[in-house]
């Protein structure tokens, strides 16, 4: 893992590297791979995300993104990330350390996904592994939680190989595909063993 950025830091974030992987800031020149594989994956990714607006996938959605992503960093709210196949450099698909709460907070959300001609391949897990501790060392987090739908077995079994424990169950917590669904709520601190 190599990141080299400490929070409020004006250069842009530079690559993480995990095992086979590289998480990378979003650019705009990421538009055609990220709409490719968001095209075909839309029947596995929907049931599990918010709703894709119609225009979702064009230019200048993924233009307004990109806006919306340089605020974020630079404003210190949320860190997304572009995961990259690192034998090719394919874009196999995303994650987020998004919410970022500061002050006695400290606690960023985990979002991620993977697009369906990559899935079970082991890129999320060593995504995640890499990124835990930039969260904790680089952004200075004390707390990385995740939150997924009870029936979403793939993301608890990440979640937990990946050392995050089970803290509740929050009732309508997002909405999900258009409904508001419960969740199971994952933690994992800083002071938590490396798993
Ligand atoms: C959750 C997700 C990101 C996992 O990505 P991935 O790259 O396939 O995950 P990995 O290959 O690293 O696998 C992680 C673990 O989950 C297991 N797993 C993955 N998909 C699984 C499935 N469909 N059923 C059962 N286990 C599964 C893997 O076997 C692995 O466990 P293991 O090491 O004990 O074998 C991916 O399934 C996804 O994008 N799902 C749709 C979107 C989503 O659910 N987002 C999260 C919302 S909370």
């Amino acid at each position: 893992m190599a990141l080299f950025r400490t929070i409020n830091s004006p250069e842009p974030l530079p690559p993480i590297v995990g095992d086979g992987v590289v998480l990378r800031t979003p650019q705009m020149s990421d538009h055609a791979a990220w709409a490719a594989v968001r095209e075909a994956s839309r029947a596995f990714l929907t049931p599990w995300e918010p709703i894709w607006p119609a225009d979702d996938l064009t230019r200048g959605a993924f233009r307004l993104r990109m806006r919306r992503y340089a605020e974020d960093l630079r404003t210190d709210q949320a860190y997304p990330f572009f995961l990259f196949r690192q034998e090719d450099n394919a874009l196999v698909g995303g994650l987020a350390l998004a919410n970022v709460r500061r002050g006695v907070a400290q606690a960023g959300s985990l979002g991620y996904w993977v697009g369906a001609p990559y899935v079970r391949m082991g890129y999320m897990s060593a995504a995640v592994r890499a990124l835990v501790p930039a969260a904790f060392d680089l952004l200075r987090l004390h707390r990385v939680e995740a939150a997924c739908i009870p029936t979403n077995i793939a993301s608890i079994r990440l979640l937990e190989k990946s050392g995050f424990r089970r803290e509740g169950y929050a009732r309508s917590y997002l909405c999900i595909n258009g409904l508001w669904q419960d969740h199971l709520l994952y933690a994992r601190l800083r002071t938590d063993p490396n798993s």
